[in-house]
């Protein structure tokens, strides 16, 4: 594994990082999720991603993965950097998501307890909310970490203007503001617009989510949704609407290149997500231990030419 530097902090974050959204819930074998989540521990995988609402049902990855930190991963907690997060929907009524105090506050002490942690090291607003003042939802995360809930903060989805704004206003507070999660793949390209020269003007570091395009972008779907797929299961946020025909002949070309790199797409796919020197690390998913492997493989070859890249634009933009 190798590590970059997280913005300007002194956190080091491995250039793959391991997201727990879909395959470590409660409807998910047990076995399977714990044997990722050593696997990657094991190549040196040591970020752990998690938020309230991952499952389903809502907080049972987190309650997985704190399982296995209190089994097979007791005596490794200041080898890991474990993130979770709060704003989308987690619970009913009017302070179960969006970004006030009340909420953060309540969500993180929740997500503490199921993983059986006493602080995360970053703790994420996971969506911006139009109608909760930005100084009011950036305060509580100061707060958390004056807490000691969490060593770091980060936000994830921000577009550019508002990554600055609270850039700003943490500065002010004097918050540990380190880390971005955005969406990012060949497929969503929206943060080469601006968002990463803001990331670096902030001085954070960037760690893309869905650098797959949930599995789009590997050899998954080249001959229909297979049932244990993500688009093939019914819980999973991939759906088979989304696995069209123009993708697919996008995903074959795609691939063709991959192989002249003596890659799998999905490496090349995580590869060329890496390529900006601001983004620190991507998250992936996994639903095997293979998959592990075989994204820590993607290290092994980063570079691109010219050629390549152009060959990829040309084909993403047809
Ligand atoms: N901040 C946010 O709002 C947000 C939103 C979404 C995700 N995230 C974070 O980002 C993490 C990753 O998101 P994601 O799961 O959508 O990522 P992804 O890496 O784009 O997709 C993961 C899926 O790709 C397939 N896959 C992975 N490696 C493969 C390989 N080597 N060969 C073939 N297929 C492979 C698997 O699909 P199958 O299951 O079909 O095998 C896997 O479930 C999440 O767990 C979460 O931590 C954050």
């Amino acid at each position: 594994m190798s590590y970059q530097r997280c913005g300007r902090s002194g956190l080091l974050l491995p250039r793959i990082s391991l997201g727990l959204w879909h395959n470590f819930g409660g409807v998910d074998p047990f076995d399977v999720s714990r044997d990722m989540i050593l696997r990657a521990f094991d190549q040196g995988v040591t970020h752990f991603d998690l938020a309230n609402n991952y499952g389903p049902p809502f907080g049972s990855a987190e309650q997985t993965f704190g399982r296995v930190l209190s089994h097979e991963l007791r005596g490794y907690r200041d080898e890991l950097i474990i993130s979770t997060k709060a704003g989308w929907r987690m619970w009913p009524g009017p302070y179960g998501e969006w970004g006030s105090r009340k909420y953060l506050i309540a969500s993180l002490d929740q997500s503490l307890e199921r993983m059986g942690l006493e602080y995360v090291d970053i703790f994420y607003h996971h969506r911006p909310d139009p109608e909760t003042p930005l100084e009011e939802t950036m305060a509580a995360l100061d707060q958390i970490v004056r807490g000691g809930k969490a060593l770091y903060v980060g936000v994830s989805s921000y577009k550019a203007e508002e990554t600055r704004r609270a850039g700003k206003l943490l500065k002010e507070l004097g918050t540990p503001f380190i880390i971005h999660q955005p969406r990012y793949n060949m497929f969503d390209r929206w943060i080469e617009d601006g968002l990463l020269d803001t990331i670096e003007d902030v001085g954070i570091g960037c760690i893309v989510f869905s650098p797959l395009a949930q599995g789009l972008l590997t050899n998954r779907y080249l001959s229909g949704v297979p049932a244990d797929s993500r688009a093939g299961k019914p819980h999973g946020m991939l759906r088979p609407e989304h696995v069209t025909s123009d993708k697919v002949a996008k995903v074959r070309q795609l691939d063709d290149i991959a192989r002249g790199r003596g890659q799998t797409l999905a490496q090349m796919a995580i590869a060329w997500t890496l390529r900006h020197p601001q983004v620190t690390s991507a998250v992936i998913g996994t639903s095997r231990v293979a998959q592990v492997d075989d994204a820590v493989g993607a290290l092994a070859y980063l570079g691109f030419s010219g050629a390549e890249l152009r060959r990829i634009d040309e084909i993403l933009a047809a």
